[in-house]
């Protein structure tokens, strides 16, 4: 992009829990949006590092990443890395080793200028940033929260998944507060199984009690090729484009780009 062409927009994918389906969104969304021809970053910050296996990075790809960045042991020119896709380049979390790393890590992230500084130059090259971000609302997530433009929460269906959606909305409204360029775009229900009537109570209670406009009307469909795909190192958008989950990915994210004008 030009000096004159405005700033891309960086789009966090939150949640309370672990195992809902936020990395297969971060990086079948960044997929989709590259597909879009949309010059497309996925940043990975959170320490267990998902990203790296399921992006569709080359092989022999390196794996140093932000956490080596913030450091001050690479450049942002060493960790962005290229992917199968020639709009979508990855930055993994890097080496985040032991117990002290991580705390140092969480710490850096959270209170340097680094991200900040990062997330702008990532800004000035791409039409969107996909933040992949650790479960919880820890310092780094409220971070990337105060530097993002859009969030997207992902909620399993399954029946403990309510349980946890207060605190994570509480803590994105704590955010808008501070930050006025932030939008919830919505909670997207995940994994969901027609025919399943766990999984169908789940999701017909969730948008009873959640505001009609707060829940996309796309679900992600729990899908054999969606697990297949991240555990063969592809977004499924990629590997499988006529799978329901990819599909629903790919749907998700022209919504989505409709707002990042
Ligand atoms: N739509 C889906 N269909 C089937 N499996 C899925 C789907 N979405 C996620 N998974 C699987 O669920 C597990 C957790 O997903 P992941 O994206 O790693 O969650 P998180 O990042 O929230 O921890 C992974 O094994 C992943 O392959
Ligand atoms: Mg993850």
């Amino acid at each position: 992009m030009t000096s004159e062409q405005p700033l891309g927009r960086v789009l966090a994918v939150v949640s309370q829990k672990g195992g809902v389906g936020k990395t297969t969104t971060a990086v079948n969304l960044a997929a989709a949006f590259a597909r879009k021809s949309l010059k497309t970053l996925i940043v990975d910050v959170d320490p267990q590092g998902a990203v790296r296996y399921g992006v569709g990075l080359r092989k022999g790809h390196p794996t140093v990443g932000f956490a080596d960045y913030l450091r001050g042991s690479a450049s942002l020119r060493d960790i962005i890395l290229p992917t199968q896709l020639p709009w979508l380049r990855a930055m993994l979390v890097g080496s985040v080793n032991d117990a002290d790393e991580h705390d140092d890590y969480s710490r850096r992230a959270a209170e340097s200028p680094q991200l900040a500084q990062l997330l702008r130059v990532a800004r000035e090259r791409c039409h969107v940033v996909v933040v992949d971000t650790p479960p919880g609302l820890g310092g780094i997530v409220r971070a990337v929260l105060g530097l993002s433009q859009h969030v997207i929460v992902p909620l399993q269906c399954e029946p403990l998944a309510l349980q946890t959606t207060p605190q994570i909305l509480r803590g994105i409204q704590d955010a808008l507060r501070t930050n006025d360029q932030l939008a919830l775009e919505g909670v997207l229900l995940t994994m969901y199984q027609t025919g399943n009537s766990s999984s169908e109570r789940t999701a017909q209670y969730i948008r009873q009690h959640l505001p009609q406009n707060l829940v996309f009307d796309i679900a992600i469909p729990r899908s054999v090729a969606a697990a297949d795909a991240f555990a063969a190192g592809v977004p499924v958008v990629l590997r499988n484009p006529t799978d329901p989950a990819a599909l629903a990915y790919m749907n998700l994210a022209g919504r989505l780009a409709e707002h990042f004008a």
